[in-house]
């Protein structure tokens, strides 16, 4: 791992994706997750204040940097979160143990997001669901092109955060079934605000 990625990319990532338009959709969705939850790339811990009373939350991400930003929320807000730092393969947890996957923001970077959905829906009980708020592909076709375009220069900038992935697609191909999906831009460049949220069952 190179200076940017373990000094400034943790910093830079953590800055973003606190924005306010960012934590709009998180208080809108967050709160939808109950009792046992897996969060999937859980970063610095955004989502953390946002989650119900009650829930029990075990977050999954390889970066250690980005875990000590997220202890701090944790502590903050008096939250007892249980920490996996690595990538959300062969998870070390027998399946059918959540009530409830979250995923903010990390399918566009995870290297491998059918195996992660995948893993993700081994873990989940029968009846349990995905939560999830990812950017994407526009539906702008002008758009779309723009992002293929830029995204060699974006993933090295961005960490392997790719902008032309299609969320709901790989959700809905892949073990689940969306109950309900929102899509469209977000304020800020188009390229990088096409926002895909909603909810997931198990197929
Ligand atoms: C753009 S950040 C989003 C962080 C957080 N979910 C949020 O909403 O602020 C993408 C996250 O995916 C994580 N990530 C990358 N590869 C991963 C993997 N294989 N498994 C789980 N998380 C991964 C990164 O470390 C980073 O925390």
């Amino acid at each position: 791992m190179g200076i940017y990625e373990k000094y400034f990319l943790p910093k830079l990532l953590n800055m973003a994706m606190k924005s306010p338009e960012l934590s709009k959709l998180r208080s809108q969705l967050v709160p939808m997750a109950t009792g046992k939850v897996l969060e999937v790339g859980i970063g610095s811990g955004l989502n953390l204040p946002f989650y119900q009373k009650g829930v029990h939350v075990t977050g999954v991400d390889p970066s250690v940097e980005l875990k000590s930003y997220a202890q701090e929320v944790a502590d903050e807000h008096n939250l007892a979160v249980e920490f996996l730092s690595q990538g959300c393969a062969d998870l070390p947890i027998e399946k059918d143990s959540f009530d409830t996957a979250v995923v903010t923001w990390s399918l566009c970077t995870i290297p491998d997001p059918l195996e992660a959905l995948e893993e993700i829906r081994r873990v989940l009980k029968p009846n349990g669901k995905l939560v999830f708020i990812e950017h994407g592909k526009s539906n702008e076709a002008k758009v779309a092109r723009l992002q293929n375009r830029i995204n060699p220069l974006w993933r090295v900038i961005g960490g392997g955060c790719n902008l032309n992935r299609q969320p709901d697609d790989m959700i809905n191909n892949n073990g689940f079934k969306l109950e309900t999906l929102t899509e469209g831009y977000i304020p800020g460049p188009k390229f990088a605000t096409y926002n895909y949220r909603g909810i997931a069952s198990i197929a």
